[in-house]
């Protein structure tokens, strides 16, 4: 009876927002092959751009040519490809603990989370191949923030509402890369067009079964609970901050030795500040402000909500 059913309901206890089983079949209909994609006479194109303007922002550093903007671009996607391996790393083991002590409730719900890991797997190993293929046709070393698994165990450590919710956040940002780099950019290398759209395709089941697990976490948990996991949600954020700021300087490195160009210390200035910012957008911003995650805030808390809307600016 649903008089019955809200009475014994946990304030707390939220509406699911996804099916699992609608997500599985998306998933199943969805689901490539690293092959499809990368591999054979598929190869990057390292005469055109690899990343969408709006998260490479090169255009803002008037100092540059357009050869070494397309340069800087490129180190830019280098570094995309190397920052997912590093976010699904720790995405894979979270996802697999989340669902290990409840496989027997519901067979949809244990495919659907089984499939989303596999997928993870599947996408560091394609971010791998491009990265190598990257490696092969760039004319110099790009230094990568890192060891991955320091990150990662660093990143898990934290409240598991907070890792859930800085897993929702990174999937949430795919769905707009791809759709960024379709928007304003039709000369994009089409091999890193191909990989954002892949990618998009199958994290749009990722996001929802990652709202499913936000809820399912919070579900249990008291409002003081839920912003201590907020909290750590923003922790997370500020680890993965100054990740990005030596991350920063690694690219400004890398550009100089790519481009045998050594900018002076205003033009130095200029690079790491716009870049920092294009950095903050790319891995941060862009995921706070989704719609869809903002939504899950809200059913954290009206409070909780507010709290992203006043941190966002930073990463804009
Ligand atoms: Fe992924
Ligand atoms: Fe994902």
């Amino acid at each position: 009876m649903l008089g019955t059913s809200v009475n014994t309901k946990k304030s707390n206890e939220f509406e699911p927002s996804y099916g699992y089983r609608e997500t599985i079949v998306a998933s199943h209909r969805v689901n490539w092959q690293i092959e499809d994609i990368i591999g054979g006479d598929k190869k990057l194109d390292f005469s055109k751009r690899f990343m969408p303007e709006s998260l490479a922002r090169v255009e803002q550093l008037n100092f540059l040519n357009d050869e070494e903007k397309r340069v800087l671009n490129q180190i830019r996607g280098n570094t995309y490809l190397s920052i997912f391996v590093i976010v699904e790393e720790f995405i894979v083991p979270y996802v697999l603990d989340h669902v290990r002590p409840t496989l027997s409730e519901d067979d949809y719900r244990a495919m659907a989370f089984l499939q989303f890991a596999g997928e993870e797997v599947k996408h560091i190993q394609l971010f791998k191949q491009f990265a190598n293929e990257f490696k092969a046709g760039f004319s110099t070393e790009c230094k990568i923030i890192g060891p991955s698994a320091d990150i990662g165990k660093a990143i898990l450590a934290n409240d598991p509402l907070g890792v859930a919710l800085a897993i929702l956040m990174i999937e949430w940002m795919t769905q707009d890369h791809y759709i960024d780099s379709i928007k304003d950019d039709v000369a994009l290398d089409p091999l890193f067009k191909s990989l954002l759209k892949n990618h998009w395709l199958e994290e749009s089941q990722h996001a929802k079964l990652d709202t499913r697990m936000v809820e399912t976490v919070a579900a249990t948990l008291s409002p003081a609970e839920i912003e201590k996991g907020v909290d750590a949600f923003f922790e997370i954020g500020g680890f993965l901050d100054n990740g990005l700021k030596q991350q920063t300087e690694f690219d400004l490195e890398s550009f100089e030795l790519a481009t045998g160009r050594k900018l002076n210390e205003a033009e130095k200035e200029e690079f790491i500040k716009v870049q920092l910012q294009a950095n903050r957008w790319t891995y941060i911003g862009s995921g706070m402000v989704h719609p869809k995650f903002l939504a899950t805030m809200n059913k954290l808390g009206v409070d909780q909500r507010k709290r992203i809307d006043e941190a966002a600016p930073v990463f804009a």
